[in-house]
């Protein structure tokens, strides 16, 4: 489904500060998948998301999306088939426009149906209100009510929901639920493998949580200096701890795992 080959990246070459980020790195993913990946700061996670969007160039290697090769395709024609999360709550919607303009602006871009207008038909509107109850955050009853009103998870919540209302081939999510609190994040991790399971949306999702990193979905991926340096799947996954898996990162890189995000949480 998603296979990344052979990735370089190198930041700043031939400069006092060149900086080795992506150093050959090799992925392949079946559809459906949620994979979680974890690794110390700058381990290149957020350069890999942002090469596969199509942000960054890569210096090497191809990226291959549903037999479609993407390596040389610009940003705007990718996020047709990739859909996209940050850790700011507020990077995904339209904070001026009301829950149901931004669902329609999405809706209509999507549909091409034109001229691009948030009005809105009765079926629509039938339609979103039966999303955003399934999110059980009572914003069905607040479809009048504008996007930057609402707190970070409910925004968070209504983000996932426009990257997947009509359905991405590739869902990418950096830490999307890193600036929420504890209730909101788990709220958050639950609607994400709804939606990505509902859907069979294959997806990568970078976590500092080990916890949730282990529990979510069926692999687990660590990158450090730029590869993947661990896959874990299967038994070997479902029979691994937050311990052996800290163990065994520092028996495989002979560093222990930069986590000063990652230990303080759950
Ligand atoms: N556009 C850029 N220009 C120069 N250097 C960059 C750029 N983007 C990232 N880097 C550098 O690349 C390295 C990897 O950064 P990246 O954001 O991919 O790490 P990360 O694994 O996402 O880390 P974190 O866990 O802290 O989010 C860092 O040293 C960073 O400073
Ligand atoms: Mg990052």
């Amino acid at each position: 489904m998603l296979d990344l080959v052979n990735i370089f990246k190198t930041f700043e070459k031939g400069t006092p500060n060149e900086n080795k980020v992506l150093r050959g790195l090799s992925l392949h993913l079946e559809k459906g998948e949620l994979v979680t990946v974890i690794g110390s700061n700058g381990a290149g996670k957020t350069t890999l998301f942002n090469i596969i969007a199509g942000a960054v160039t890569s210096d090497e290697g191809r990226i291959v999306l549903d037999n479609e090769d993407l390596t040389y395709e610009r940003e705007y024609r990718r996020a047709r088939v990739i859909g996209r999360l940050f850790q700011n709550p507020h990077t995904g919607t339209a904070p001026g426009l009301t829950i149901e303009e931004n669902l329609a602006l999405v809706y209509s871009k999507a549909t091409n149906r034109f001229p691009l207008t948030p009005a809105l038909g009765a079926r629509d509107r039938r339609l979103f209100t039966g999303l955003l109850a399934r999110l059980g955050m009572g914003l069905e009853e607040r479809l009048k009510v504008k996007a930057g009103t609402l707190s970070g998870g409910q925004r968070q919540a209504l983000t996932l929901l426009l990257a997947t209302l009509v359905p991405p081939k590739l869902l990418l999510l950096d830490e999307h639920t890193a600036a929420l609190d504890p209730v909101a994040a788990k709220k958050i991790l639950g609607l994400t493998e709804e939606i990505s399971a509902g859907h069979r949306i294959t997806t990568l999702m970078i976590t500092h949580n080990i916890g949730s990193a282990l529990e979510m979905g069926t692999r687990t991926i660590m990158m450090h200096k730029g590869t993947v340096v661990m896959d874990l799947k299967d038994d070997e996954r479902k029979n691994m701890t937050v311990e052996d898996l800290l163990r065994r990162y520092k028996h495989t890189v002979h560093e222990n795992l930069d986590a000063d995000r990652m230990l303080l949480e759950e």
